[in-house]
């Protein structure tokens, strides 16, 4: 497993000398390296990644925030990735030689002026991390899990995944030399992930199971085989999401919003958002915590249970279903960091139906950004946390959309051919979409035919709008 000690010089840019450590989340044993688990070796629970140097007193803010800036207009490898621009909150690898990086990050905050309308929240954004190189959050983790894995000296990295890990893995692998072994749920996964992963030459098992079963599956594999494993539970990946909350203040001229939202499956990312803002906090980046919520399909709604029935205590685990095979997730690895994040930010936990979600992707498509229907989760959430009052319309909200419109077709396409919810227990609340579906329409090759379905539009556009 790859240590604090890094001393490879390697051939390229020496880097400030590691000074990071594992500490574990529940007992705060500290550690130089992780076992290949990932786990605490005292008490069993998972580890995350800290650094004397990151405390405040260590680092300036303002020198940070104007170091961060200046790397915007410089060509260095390092500078141009919007995960490595911000290096002084991340662990250092040996040399600039080591990372593997595909210029992820610096994705764009979007406006959403249609969903403003329609919500009242007049300060609402849309912060997509569906535009990063592999078309999902998870790259700007994975270069920095990827790098320390090949400076560790691994063949193999390994990850169970619902599909956009397991893409951005495979990416981040080839890119560094490495091979890539993939474990997703047999059929539970959308083409277009399956195929990135195909692509960039990974070994991919589809395995006869659900995303919880390959999950276990490939942690008795990393204690047995020398395999990296690259799920969110290797916390070099939650520091590299970390970035996110980051970019997303810097877009903000550093004024923190009142609510960020993102949607939980493993609760890594959520885990990564919550470490990077009390960071922050702590350093004097922002002078006030943003509150961080998480929805979940209620198909899918382990962290939402834990937190209803069991206060946060013990995980309720659950069989998920849910067609945002994304998050289709029943026992969530990160928990408990979520739990403390939630606790720490004043944050909630909602849970969206299967057409409350769809009804949301419909709305972002309509906003000209589109997402994938796990994404879409937070836009709904946002909806029911404005009707239990817990955010208010003159407060400013941030959605995180995790992963981009292509990812998932097959949803899309039936969506608006009216099939979404086609033999599933909510089949009878296929007609609440109707008014969101755009389904392809074949005509004849006729000049006729299409002036005609341009007249039938522009009716029903006036129509609509008198409604
Ligand atoms: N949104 C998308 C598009 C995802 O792919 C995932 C997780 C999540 C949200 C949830 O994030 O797990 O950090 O809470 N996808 C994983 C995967 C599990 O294997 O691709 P989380």
């Amino acid at each position: 497993m790859p240590s604090a000690a890094t001393s490879e010089t390697g051939s390229g840019v020496a880097l400030p000398p590691a000074t990071f450590y594992f500490r574990c989340i529940a007992c705060s044993s500290a550690a130089q390296s992780a076992s290949q688990d990932f786990r605490c070796a005292q008490c069993g629970n998972l580890l995350e990644i800290t650094d004397p140097s990151w405390q405040p007193g260590k680092l300036d803010a303002s020198s940070l925030k104007s170091i961060w800036r200046e790397r915007r207009s410089s060509n260095a490898l390092l500078d141009r990735s919007g995960v490595w621009r911000f290096r002084e909150l991340l662990p250092t690898p040996a040399s600039e030689q080591q990372v593997v990086t595909l210029r992820e990050g610096n994705t764009p905050l979007y406006e959403l002026p249609r969903a403003s309308r329609a919500t009242g929240v007049q300060r609402l954004y849309a912060k997509h991390q569906g535009m990063n190189p592999t078309g999902s959050f998870k790259d700007t983790g994975m270069t920095v899990a990827a790098t320390f894995a090949r400076q560790a000296g691994y063949r193999w990295v390994a990850c169970a995944s619902t599909g956009n890990t397991s893409a951005s893995m495979a990416a981040y692998a080839a890119r560094g030399g490495l091979r890539a072994l993939v474990l997703v749920p047999d059929g539970k996964i959308s083409w277009s992930k399956l195929s990135q992963a195909l692509d960039y030459g990974a070994l991919t098992c589809q395995l006869r199971t659900d995303f919880d079963g390959c999950l276990r599956l490939l942690q008795e594999l990393v204690r047995s085989a020398p395999v990296y494993q690259l799920n969110s539970i290797n916390p070099f990946r939650l520091e590299g999401q970390k970035t996110l909350a980051i970019e997303l203040l810097e877009q903000l001229d550093w004024h923190p919003p009142d609510h960020i939202i993102v949607p939980g499956g493993n609760l890594g990312n959520s885990s990564a958002i919550g470490k990077a803002l009390l960071e922050m906090h702590e350093i004097g980046l922002i002078q006030r915590l943003p509150k961080l919520s998480v929805i979940q399909a209620e198909g899918a709604n382990a962290l939402f249970r834990t937190l209803q029935e069991a206060h946060g205590k013990h995980l309720v685990p659950v069989q998920a279903e849910t067609r945002a095979t994304a998050i289709r997730i029943g026992s969530p690895a990160s928990w408990q960091k979520a739990v403390k994040v939630l606790q720490a930010t004043d944050g909630a936990c909602e849970q969206v139906s299967e057409v409350e979600m769809a009804q949301a992707k419909a709305e972002i498509g309509a906003e000209g950004i589109g997402c994938e229907p796990a994404s879409a989760v937070t836009l709904a959430g946002l909806k029911k946390l404005l009707r239990r009052g817990f955010i208010k319309p003159h407060e400013s909200v941030v959605l995180i959309l995790t992963g981009n419109l292509l990812k998932d077709p097959d949803f899309t396409m039936d969506l608006h051919r009216g099939t979404l919810l086609q033999r599933t227990p909510h089949e009878a609340e296929e007609a609440k979409l109707k008014s969101f579906r755009h389904p392809p329409i074949v005509l004849d090759a006729t000049l006729d035919a299409v002036i005609k379905a341009l007249d039938h539009a522009e009716k029903s556009d006036v129509n609509h709008s008198n409604a």
